[in-house]
């Protein structure tokens, strides 16, 4: 489902140059669920923005869901990651003046399908159902961050990657948000990346990885 060989990626910045990622590899098979762990400033969300399109490796090959991405337009990049992922962020990212239930209608009806019942439908399996209503502004961060669980899960994609989704939350809050995303993708049956700092959090996926040094080992004991 998601297959990334000898990945590179580098930052410049004035006369320095920043290698990031020195050839990664990954392969990730449908419906299975990855962590990745790795002290702030390893690339995580460098890596991730690789794997979800929005940032284009300097050389390796990227497949997601049988498709190389690496050969891509920019159009057809853009189909890709509307059809094949959705993201969850740490800062949420939610519409303010929207609602939940507007929240996570909003890409559903970008992509034309029945938005309202199955917007419901998400909300509920993240516990919300009495939140429809609400703006971002009137919900806690840990509801926020359901609400995006639910956008995410919501969308048609096979692929799902979540980006330190547990960063901006109490401990608690972010052990059940986590519990809740990975029961969430495997009652789905989806594909799921996920970034954390935290290695407690990251014993649900089913592997762990951890970034170091620019390349990806597998984690001693899972
Ligand atoms: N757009 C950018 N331009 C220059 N350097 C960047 C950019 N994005 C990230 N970096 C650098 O790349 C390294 C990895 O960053 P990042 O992927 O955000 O790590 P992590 O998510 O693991 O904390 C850091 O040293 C960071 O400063
Ligand atoms: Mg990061």
């Amino acid at each position: 489902m998601i297959q990334l060989s000898n990945i590179m990626k580098s930052y410049r910045q004035g006369a320095t140059v920043v290698d990031v990622l020195r050839g990664v590899n990954l392969e990730v098979a449908a419906g299975a669920s990855v962590a990745i762990v790795g002290a702030s400033g390893s690339g995580k969300s460098t890596l991730l923005s690789v794997m979800a399109c929005m940032d284009r490796p300097d050389s390796g090959r990227l497949v997601l869901n049988g498709r190389d991405a690496t050969a891509l337009t920019e159009s057809e990049l853009a189909q890709l990651r509307n059809r094949q992922l959705a993201i969850v962020f740490q800062s949420f990212e939610l519409v303010p003046a929207f609602t939940a239930l507007e929240n996570v209608m909003l890409p559903l009806e970008i992509r034309g399908s029945a938005a309202h019942a199955v917007a419901a439908e998400a909300l509920h399996s993240v516990g919300l159902s009495h939140r429809l209503h609400h703006l971002p502004g009137q919900l806690s961060g840990g509801e926020e961050q359901r609400v995006a669980i639910a956008r995410a899960l919501a969308q048609d994609t096979p692929i799902l990657f979540a980006d330190e989704p547990t960063g901006n939350l109490d401990r608690g809050t972010g052990s059940e948000i986590t519990e809740m995303l990975l029961r969430g993708v495997r009652e789905r049956e989806k594909t799921l990346v996920l970034v954390t700092h935290d290695p407690e959090f990251a014993r649900h996926a089913d592997r762990i990885m951890r970034l170091d040094n620019g390349v990806l080992t597998a984690e001693t004991g899972k």
